[in-house]
């Protein structure tokens, strides 16, 4: 079996020494939605990745839809940010920040006074979710956003991109995955707006393109990765006939912005349906950027990809929970601990740095 998962390779600028990229994962520790001392050593024990992308963290307050998240766009969680960077870069590492702002995937037990719940549309997404003040709690519905809030909340992106620079990240990623704000705007679902943020592919991948661009403007567009999930179920996200086509189409303007890298989430391996080969190919031939897989990987599975040519680099997510020194694990062929779904969002160590 070859071992091209091992080997170094270059993202912009950054040196990576392998093409092992610890994925986004919520864990919900950030008090007070800031950064803390248990999140810096929980991520500097995953160092060892070539590339960590970092939780979900919102840019915005309207975007704290989930209890405990972390945030960047106030000094204090520039400062907390910055002990995380400085902790993997001293261990070595290299590490994005993934900005995910939760829109309509919210509730405002969870969020901080003043902030709105915003949405491309006036949908409420079905079911509850959990605030630490009142339980499991039903989806509010969301405020469809005008042209302002629009305005604003690119600029919110850009201004977090901005500061996660400021805070010693080495890049970003746009959460463009998995029913949250920026995939809210590209799915019919989830948007029915008659104005030119919705409609047709052209107008429904606007508020990517245009949050893309915003913040390639901010911090250069070589420290910048979007992470996408066609044909994606969560959240109520709901594929339409015009998916391929929409997703084709976003590839190619996030190479004219000259994005770095893009990162396809496929959930297959969770319960979700596949996303098809073709669009796969189409997407791996078009971008100019790296291409991060992701989704149910093993050792021997991430080899054959990079082998194939499928992609660049390889995203593992559950592993790193269960596993900090997953790079070593794989390479000398140790069993991998399972990780405990019980503690993946619950506070504190149990679960988070006791692995
Ligand atoms: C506990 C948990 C939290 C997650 N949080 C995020 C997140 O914040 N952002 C994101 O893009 N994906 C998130 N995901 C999805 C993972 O990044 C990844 O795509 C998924 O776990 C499948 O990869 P795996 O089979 O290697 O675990 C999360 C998954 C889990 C299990």
């Amino acid at each position: 079996m070859s071992n091209t998962l091992f080997t170094p390779t270059t993202l912009g600028k950054l040196q990576l020494k392998n093409r092992i990229v610890m994925a986004p994962l919520t864990r919900s520790r950030a008090i007070g939605n800031v950064p803390n001392e248990l999140m810096a050593k929980y991520y500097s024990m995953r160092a060892a990745a070539g590339l960590i992308i970092t939780e979900g963290t919102s840019p915005s307050p309207n975007g704290l839809g989930y209890a405990r998240i972390p945030g960047l766009f106030n000094d204090a969680q520039v400062q907390g940010w910055r002990r995380v960077a400085d902790g993997v870069h001293a261990a070595g590492g290299r590490i994005f920040v993934q900005l995910m702002h939760t829109g309509r995937v919210s509730h405002p037990a969870n969020m901080p006074a003043g902030s709105r719940v915003l949405a491309p549309s006036a949908l409420a997404l079905s079911g509850e979710m959990w605030t630490d003040s009142s339980g499991m709690q039903p989806h509010p519905v969301p405020v469809a956003m005008s042209e302002t809030d629009i305005a604003q909340t690119i600029a919110e992106y850009a201004g977090s991109a901005k500061r996660a620079i400021e805070a010693g990240f080495d890049g970003v990623e746009l959460h463009g995955a998995n029913g949250y704000l920026i995939d809210q705007f590209l799915n019919t679902a989830t948007n029915q707006r008659t104005d030119q943020w919705g409609g047709s592919v052209e107008n429904r991948i606007r508020f990517a393109v245009e949050v893309a661009k915003a913040c390639a403007a901010a911090i250069g567009a070589d420290r910048i990765g979007m992470r996408i999930s066609p044909h994606g179920v969560f959240n109520g996200a709901v594929p339409d006939a015009r998916m391929d086509e929409l997703y084709q189409r976003l590839i190619e303007e996030l190479n004219d912005v000259g994005l770095v890298y893009i990162h396809i989430v496929d959930h297959s391996s969770m319960g979700a349906p596949p996303v098809n080969a073709e669009l796969k190919a189409g997407i791996r031939a078009t971008f100019k950027g790296k291409y991060i897989l992701s989704g149910g990987y093993d050792l021997a599975r991430a080899n054959a990809d990079l082998d194939a040519n499928r992609g660049d680099l390889v995203a593992f997510g559950r592993p790193f929970i269960s596993n900090p020194d997953l790079v070593q694990k794989l390479k000398n062929g140790t069993v991998l601990t399972a990780p405990d779904p019980a503690t993946f969002y619950t506070p504190g160590e149990k679960g988070y740095t006791d692995y």
